[in-house]
């Protein structure tokens, strides 16, 4: 391990007043409110990262023609910091969106923030903004680590220099009108130039004229089909997907192999292992649209839900298509969905043994 480059601490002298963090705490919602301070590390070609600094939160100077502006080289990350009920504070498996983090540069052609200042980073925010961390059930601090180019000039090329940035905001249920969902299957050509694997900015701007063509249809959230044939089930605008099929200790959960062009998710890895060890048998393989549709009318096909590290796990309730229109199941969250999101939230925050050795006490 190289050791992490120093953070210097210049923390605001003005946080928010402890009642009025205190009112934002109590009804966070999804990032709509930041902590106090942000975490910055700069990066320039030939001097690699440096100038590490915790400092308040506030605006960034962008001059109009940053590269970021206009190519796009822009990544992130998505995780989150738990309190137990013991009072401590922890993350979930921060090195695996570290590394992820890692592969999404390499993707972009940006620099690689070593893993251990990608944590360091993360344990300097949430030990100075502890307070910021909620306490009531299904809440936590969301944190945005994330990346741009910052060189200023209209060349197209990998830019020479870049600023790493952490925030945090609390959070609530990402899904906060109840837990069903609807799902509209179509093609992925937001994903097609191959960046689906990649955690980057221009995939969710891809994305977003089929969101809003699915939320007209009073759709929640599209589901992104595979971009050749157009009919392999990949993933959702900020979820990975589980089927469930059969029942009871027979059941089955199945996800969509790893193909290139979906979010390796955390979450959705976590899962694999939280549904072995509640002796589920597990697969990841290719799930056609057509698989789903028979499979939900033969009633093989028992459950779905959504998983991501904003939306916890949420079932999918129905399903809008070109080939169809169907209810998944009875449209009720099943149990075999309720057992693993009680089981991984168990664990989030300590109240199940962490057998995996994925949470990482912060303080
Ligand atoms: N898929 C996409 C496109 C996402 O943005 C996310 C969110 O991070 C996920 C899947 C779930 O990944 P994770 O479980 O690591 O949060
Ligand atoms: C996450 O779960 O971290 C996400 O990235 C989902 C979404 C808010 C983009």
């Amino acid at each position: 391990m190289t050791s992490p480059i120093e953070i210097e601490l210049k923390p605001s002298a003005h946080p928010l007043a402890a009642e009025e963090r205190q009112a934002r705490l109590a009804n966070p919602g999804f990032g709509r409110f930041f902590t106090d301070n942000m975490v910055t590390i700069r990066w320039t070609e030939g001097r690699g990262w440096h100038d590490a600094q915790l400092v308040p939160y506030g605006p960034l100077e962008i001059d109009p023609a940053n590269a970021v502006l206009h190519y796009g080289q822009t990544i992130f990350e998505g995780l989150k910091a738990y309190r137990s009920a013991d009072g401590s504070i922890q993350t979930f498996r921060p090195y695996a969106n570290a590394e992820r983090f890692q592969a999404s540069a390499r993707r972009l052609a940006m620099p690689e923030l070593p893993q251990e200042t990608f944590v360091a980073a993360v344990e300097a925010l949430v030990q100075q903004d502890a307070e910021w961390v909620p306490s009531q059930d299904e809440a936590s601090l969301y944190l945005r680590p994330f990346m741009i180019a910052t060189e200023v000039g209209l060349g197209v090329r990998p830019a020479n220099e870049y600023l790493f940035l952490l925030i945090a905001s609390p959070a609530g249920a990402y899904f906060s009108g109840g837990i069903k969902l609807a799902g509209s299957p179509r093609s992925t050509s937001g994903r097609a130039g191959g960046t689906g694997a990649a955690k980057c900015g221009g995939n969710y701007a891809a994305s977003l004229v089929a969101q809003a063509q699915a939320a007209e249809k009073g759709c929640d959230q599209v589901v992104w089909l595979d971009a050749i044939e157009r009919r392999w089930i990949e993933e959702m605008g900020g979820m990975n997907l589980y089927f469930v099929f059969g029942e009871g200790e027979n059941a089955r959960v199945v996800t969509p192999e790893l193909s290139g062009s979906l979010l390796p998710g955390i979450t959705r890895d976590s899962l694999l292992g939280i549904a072995g060890d509640l002796g589920y048998a597990t697969e990841e393989r290719k799930i056609s649209t057509d698989e789903w549709r028979d499979g939900n009318a033969a009633g093989t096909l028992t459950e779905v839900f959504a998983c991501g590290t904003a939306a916890v796990i949420t079932p999918v309730g129905s399903v809008k298509s070109a080939r169809g229109d169907w209810t998944v199941g009875d449209g009720n969250p099943g149990p075999v969905t309720l057992k693993l999101r009680d089981t991984l939230l168990a664990l989030q925050t300590g109240r199940r043994e962490d057998t995996h050795n994925w949470m990482h006490r912060i303080g």
